[in-house]
């Protein structure tokens, strides 16, 4: 297996590689480096088959996206992913295969709950869920810290302790570390237990990445333009939240809620299907196309879209545009799926 960092810098993005079939993943792309990553696939010969996110980051802009669209890799992240520029969604006990190489999907959410770490036999990529004598905030909107204690204990620990670990970041200069060195020494989580790492992390106040916004909701939707005004973090904290069963029984009442949509075309009428009876208007036109929903605007409004993330920003934007019961599908099409609830394609 062919094997590199990329970046040199506090945002680590790793090549892994076939020798004998020439076929490459990147694994979290940034999107400043993008031209580099492309000259050095030429020069090493190497076709770039995958980009994988372990994640939806917060701190950077994913080169995924611009690099799905300059080549024919797939691009990759786990079922819980918000962004709709994903061609393959995976879960915990995948594979993806490059040539001969193999990579199991590890489900380590605690991070965010679309955090996966890639295990390749000798060597695990565990994303921003574990970092060198560190572990990911859990902090952010669908972070979890009893989540990922669980994730680190339950998964990653359980890995031989000789394997080799390379987070997403770090920041002290460090390049990798081992299980067995973390399990003895990482000092956020050795030795404690569930509610000790719950309560420790409750106790850190992180401050926010500089330009969270400008940078989480163009990864989290795959809109990068000027055009698009996103709202705020605090007015998408404020947004109401219903889940999977409580909408499907507010559809059967007598005067239901409006369903509104707000994924591409084609996951409406994809593998997940869409809610019966709702109507579609994707997230990057909803601004220009509110003027069709006035008919629903003192009534209940429920948004629903893959994972619960784009919605919640459509969400914000009627109640900034005066309408007046909005509520987010939590878990979106995706809990929507797992509850068996009823779809149309
Ligand atoms: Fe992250």
């Amino acid at each position: 297996m062919l094997f590199r960092e990329l970046n040199r810098g506090k945002c680590k993005t790793y090549l892994v590689a076939c020798e004998r079939t020439r076929r490459a993943a990147l694994i979290d792309p940034v999107k400043t480096q993008v031209e580099r990553y492309l000259a050095m696939l030429a020069y090493e010969r190497l076709i770039l088959d995958a980009v994988i996110d372990t994640h939806t980051h917060a701190d950077h802009p994913t080169g995924s996206f611009l690099l799905k669209d300059l080549t024919d890799a797939r691009l990759i992240m786990h079922r819980r992913a918000p962004a709709p520029a994903v061609t393959h969604h995976v879960e915990g006990g995948d594979t993806i295969m490059l040539g001969d190489v193999k990579l199991e999907v590890l489900y380590t959410p605690g991070h965010s709950p679309d955090s996966i770490a890639l295990y390749a036999g000798d060597r695990v990529f565990t994303g921003d869920v574990l970092l060198i004598g560190g572990t990911g905030r859990a902090d952010f909107a669908g972070g979890d810290a009893g989540r990922q204690y669980d994730s680190i204990t339950g998964k990653l620990f359980t890995l031989p302790d000789d394997t080799l670990v390379f987070p997403a970041h770090d920041y002290r200069g460090n390049t990798f570390t081992t299980i067995g060195a973390e399990k003895q020494q990482n000092p956020r989580i050795a030795g404690r237990t569930r509610e000790e790492y719950i309560a420790l992390m409750a106790s850190i106040s992180f401050p926010l990445p500089e330009k969270i916004q400008e940078v989480l909701q163009p990864n989290q939707t795959a809109i990068d333009d000027d055009k698009t005004k996103f709202p705020d973090l605090t007015q998408l904290n404020h947004v109401r939240q219903l889940n999977a069963d409580e909408v499907g029984v507010q559809l059967k009442a007598a005067s239901p809620p409006f369903v509104l949509d707000v994924r591409e075309q084609q996951e409406f009428t994809g593998e997940l299907g869409h809610i019966p009876g709702s109507t579609l208007i994707p997230l990057r036109e909803l601004a220009d196309r509110a003027r069709e929903l006035l008919a629903h605007k003192m009534g209940p409004t429920v948004v629903v879209c893959r994972s619960g993330v784009r919605s919640t920003t459509a969400a914000a934007i009627l109640e900034g545009l005066g309408f007046e019961h909005v509520y987010n599908l939590q878990g979106g099409m995706v809990d929507w799926n797992d509850r068996k609830l009823p779809v149309e394609r």
